[in-house]
């Protein structure tokens, strides 16, 4: 059977570079891996007087962590840190206490701006909320994308020849360490 990732994007927009950049690693993934993005969109904000009640959207997002042999957080930067609704599903899928989806769940971080550090403080943050959870988290090769107009086309494929192979070695590393982790 194949090796599921679930993908976290951190924006909800629906033009964002970020979910465009998720698409195009889709594409550059070796056989037997199937990605599906997580839905983050409807999710309540977080309240811990409801981690007994959990709506059917937390529930939803909890098992789609769990049912995922892998997550790739795809992420914007938002005032050098990661955006609130990117937190905010954290958050729901970590609670109640001892009962986090996360844990264990060997991740891979990446994500795209227009500037020039193309989301690095965001993902060094999303580092240190992923190494709490207990998600063991690809280091090397690091990737910090500086997205440009028509860097990836309508149907995901990357413009750019050495964009798209930096991303193909990436998404290769990215595939060997969940295969790593996968027990
Ligand atoms: C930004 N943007 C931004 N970019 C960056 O490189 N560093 C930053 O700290 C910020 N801060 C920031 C805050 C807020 C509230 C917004 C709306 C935007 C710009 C950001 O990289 C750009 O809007 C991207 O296009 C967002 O990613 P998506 O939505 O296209 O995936």
């Amino acid at each position: 059977s194949s090796t599921k990732i679930a993908v976290v994007v951190g924006s909800i927009r629906k033009d964002s570079i970020n979910r465009k950049l998720a698409l195009a690693l889709a594409g550059l993934a070796p056989s037997g891996f199937t990605f599906e993005d997580v839905r983050i969109d409807d999710l309540p904000l977080y309240n811990q007087d409801h981690d007994g009640t959990p709506s059917e959207q937390v529930k939803r997002l909890k098992t789609h962590i769990a049912g995922a042999n892998g997550v790739l957080f795809v992420t914007p930067e938002y005032n050098r840190s990661i955006p609130g609704v990117l937190k905010n599903a954290i958050d729901h899928a970590s609670r109640p206490y001892g009962q986090s989806a996360w844990a264990g769940k060997p991740a891979g971080v990446i994500g795209a701006s227009g500037g020039a550090i193309g989301s690095a403080l965001a993902q060094q943050h999303l580092r240190n909320v992923l190494a709490y959870l207990d998600m063991p988290t690809l280091g090397q090769p690091e990737a910090f994308v500086q997205f440009k107009e028509g860097l990836v086309d309508a149907h995901g494929k990357v413009t750019v020849e050495a964009t798209q192979k930096f991303l193909q070695t990436w998404m290769e590393k990215f595939a060997a360490f969940v295969k790593l982790h996968q027990g």
